[in-house]
């Protein structure tokens, strides 16, 4: 089976899943009959291209963003010369790609830069797609952070797919494995060690480094957020702790709703005392039943050196469900970096078409 795909972001994560894609092809092919094309690609600042016939070369399209050009030009409409309907927003390719008579829905793989005001533009980019019959798969947290219910809702409305292994620990299952492999188990809390920038910055300064030191090789490494506040000040903790209370828990809440500290303020001095007290301060994410409500909080918290949490250096993440059935659970992640971000989205891929 060919799946086409409509990729809206084409930054960090969205350029190195194009690339696993080729990679991939062969083992999914093989393992999953999964065969695919992408048939566009719109970004903000690096244009939109379509070609629904023929597909994009994927190559090209990475060259062409990676030295700053624009995918216009790889647009098939562009290419005959016959002006077409230029497409201006990724609303109009999502709008393009599900309009094409006889052909199977498309899948919008959603990557655009997390937006903590109101998780936008991805929440319209997927509202959209599913509103519009194309499956989603989505490595942005916005979507689930700010509305997973209603998405929720309209994906099974369409009978279509809405994945996002990728919001959280990236390609680390934690939504998959609560799903898939915890049959009749609540899960009636969780704490975690779910941002990577922070936590290396923290155990940067375990060591004696400089936090500005320790937060420039995250972003040299594409792995802080584009706007490196989000993860300094706690919001992508915030927003992947909502996402978890609302996937795992039911809840119905927002980034908003999460009790929120970051680690702004934090001095090497402080991080190296509690080392020396044998603790380890870490940014810890939270969330627990407490009646009809849900508390929520992301705070820096020094931890025993026993606990599991504490015991995770640099990018590491772990989240421990607490769960009626079977006590703590833990999901632990030990090697993070675009790599395993992109495989998120393989892995979703792989879940829709078992799925079809
Ligand atoms: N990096 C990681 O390790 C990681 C891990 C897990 C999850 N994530 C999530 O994955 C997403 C992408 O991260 P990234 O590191 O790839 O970010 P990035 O490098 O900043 O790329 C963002 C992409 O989105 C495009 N974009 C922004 N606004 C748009 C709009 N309105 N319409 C169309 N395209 C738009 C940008 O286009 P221009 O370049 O033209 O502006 C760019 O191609 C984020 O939501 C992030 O939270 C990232």
């Amino acid at each position: 089976m060919t799946l086409d795909l409509i990729l809206i972001g084409f930054g960090n994560v969205g350029r190195r899943f194009a690339s696993l894609l080729g990679e991939q092809r062969d083992r999914l092919e093989r393992q999953h009959d999964l065969g695919f094309r992408v048939i566009g690609i719109a970004t903000r600042r690096h244009g939109i291209a379509y070609d629904p016939k023929a597909g994009l070369d994927l190559e090209r399209a990475r060259t062409i963003v990676g030295e700053g050009g624009t995918l216009d030009a790889l647009s098939s409409r562009r290419r005959a010369g016959d002006g077409g309907t230029r497409l201006t927003s990724a609303l109009d390719l999502i709008e393009q790609a599900s309009h094409r008579p006889g052909a199977r829905p498309a899948v919008l793989v959603e990557t655009t830069i997390l937006d903590i005001a109101h998780g936008q533009p991805a929440t319209d980019h997927v509202r959209k797609a599913l509103r519009s019959g194309c499956h989603v798969i989505t490595a942005n947290k916005g979507p689930v952070a700010f509305a997973y219910r209603e998405l929720h809702d309209l994906a099974n409305a369409a009978e279509r797919s809405f994945l996002f292994e990728g919001a959280v620990m990236d390609g680390v299952p934690v939504f998959n494995f609560a799903r898939e492999t915890l049959p009749g188990v609540q899960v009636i809390g969780f704490r975690g060690v779910i941002n990577s920038t922070t936590n290396h910055i923290l155990t940067t300064m375990e060591h004696g480094g400089e936090f500005a030191e320790a937060l420039a090789e995250m972003q040299a490494a594409g792995i802080a957020e584009a706007d490196a506040s989000l993860d300094v000040d706690g919001w992508d903790a915030a927003a992947k702790t909502a996402a978890l209370v609302n996937v795992l828990m039911n809840g119905t809440i927002t980034p908003y709703d999460v009790r929120r500290t970051g680690i702004g303020g934090m001095q090497g001095g402080e991080v190296r005392a509690a080392v020396a007290r044998g603790e380890r301060i870490r940014l810890v994410a939270s969330a627990r039943r407490n009646g009809d409500r849900i508390d929520a909080e992301v705070s820096p918290a020094p931890l025993p050196a026993g606990d599991l949490l504490a015991g995770l250096s640099g990018a590491q993440n772990a989240v421990v469900l607490k769960t009626d059935l079977l006590g703590e659970v833990a999901v632990v992640q030990l090697d993070s970096g675009l790599t395993q971000t992109a495989y998120a989205l393989v892995s979703d891929l792989v879940t829709l078409r078992r799925r079809l």
